[in-house]
């Protein structure tokens, strides 16, 4: 726990440090680009943004950092941020952490949420097919991340594989600082359940990734 609190302090202190700059456009001009292109379209031109699409606009302190560091944090802020993240995970109340597999193949097609003309109180996808294979028999899939087929199998199905997948996808930073991956847990994206229902998709025996 000590530990943790030493961390997560050491964190705050090396995100504050950084400074918003962006591959040369000094940040003034650029935020001002940003913020012109997220007006609401039933607004004038003028009307500033509302505030679900302001909230857009500032990034949390890791993202500023991994923005700062282009995505490549030195070994002491990576090795910080993994124990931040990890500290951000929640687990199920219950400790299972296998849900619905079935459930979590419709949840990974799911390209819904957090686009401006989704409604807010609809649950979000995680369009984990948009980077990732998964069941061998859907044809439709990116690359920017790998294949996660025989995800499962490749790992002996193992408890201890069963809890890093579930805080990988909870937030993907916790294996990888700055990883092109959604933190899906802690940025709210997804819930406790249709985390367990992604982890079953991947670690569960029955699942067809596992076939
Ligand atoms: C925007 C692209 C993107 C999306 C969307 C995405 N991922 Fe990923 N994912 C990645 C990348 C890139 C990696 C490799 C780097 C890393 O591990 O963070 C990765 C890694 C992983 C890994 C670790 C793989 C390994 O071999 O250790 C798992 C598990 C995973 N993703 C599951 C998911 C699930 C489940 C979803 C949907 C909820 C999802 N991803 C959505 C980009 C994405």
């Amino acid at each position: 726990m000590k530990t943790t609190i030493i961390s997560a302090a050491l964190l705050s202190l090396a995100l504050t440090s950084v400074q918003a700059t962006a591959g040369g456009v000094p940040a003034e001009k650029l935020q001002k680009i940003i913020n012109s292109s997220f007006k609401d379209p039933d607004k004038s031109t003028e009307a500033p943004a509302t505030p679900t699409w302001a909230s857009r606009l500032t990034p949390d302190t890791v993202q500023q950092a991994c923005s700062e560091a282009r995505n490549h944090p030195d070994k002491d802020l990576a090795a910080d941020m993994e124990k931040a993240a990890a500290a951000s995970v929640k687990y199920p109340e219950d400790g299972k952490l296998l849900g619905d597999w079935k459930n979590g193949e419709k949840i990974a097609q799911n390209g819904k949420g957090l686009r401006f003309n989704d409604k807010v109180d609809e649950p979000s996808g995680g369009n984990c097919y948009a980077c990732h294979q998964i069941d061998k028999k859907e044809l439709a899939f990116g690359t920017i991340g790998p294949p996660l087929t025989e995800y499962g199998k490749n790992r002996d199905f193992s408890e201890e594989a069963i809890k890093a997948t579930y805080a990988k996808i909870y937030n993907s930073h916790t294996v990888v600082p700055c990883s092109h991956m959604p933190r899906f847990g802690t940025m709210g994206i997804l819930t406790i359940d249709q985390i367990k229902d992604l982890t079953a998709l991947l670690m569960d025996k029955e699942s067809p990734v596992n076939k």
